[in-house]
């Protein structure tokens, strides 16, 4: 299924490559902790498609999620803003970002990009309402080093 994004000036979102590079992603995952590959792709604003799978530590909470990987090749191939993400589990249901990378995508979209869930396509907007972010802090420290 394609789905056109929102305006002309960005690249039409194709689920299905995303959905697959995700899927790809899932057998790349090093997951030996919670057994649960994921795997997450994302459409750059220059049409390029980053992506990620996670990777666990003997000290949990030094988990990546999936998402950390694939904002980690944004940024060292170019940087760019995310238009679109399918994040899913090994059986390539898809996955709703838990809260940190929610952020994280928050940070590194607009409020507009699109994410697959279980519930189908939403805004960035619709699954991280009243976001904090960089306005929060412009509002009040508006010149930071
Ligand atoms: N996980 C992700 O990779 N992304 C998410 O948004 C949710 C959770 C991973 C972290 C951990 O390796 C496994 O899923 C189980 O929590």
């Amino acid at each position: 299924m394609n789905v056109a994004a929102p305006t002309t000036s960005q690249p039409e979102v194709d689920w299905d490559a995303l959905h697959a590079e995700a899927v790809r992603m899932t057998t790349l995952a090093y997951a030996p902790y919670s057994g649960f590959p994921v795997g997450v792709a994302g459409l750059v604003d220059d049409g390029r498609v980053v992506s990620g799978c996670n990777v666990e530590n003997a000290g949990y909470g030094v988990t990546l999620c999936a998402e950390c990987g694939m904002v980690s090749e944004l940024h060292k191939t170019g940087g760019g803003l995310l238009v679109a993400v399918a994040c899913v589990d090994k059986n390539g249901t898809p996955l709703m970002a838990c809260g940190r990378c929610r952020q994280l995508l928050w940070e590194n979209g607009t409020p507009e990009t699109l994410v697959q869930t279980p519930e189908g396509v939403r805004t960035l907007r619709e699954v991280l309402p009243q976001a904090f972010g960089r306005e929060t802090l412009d509002a009040v420290s508006p010149v930071r080093p």
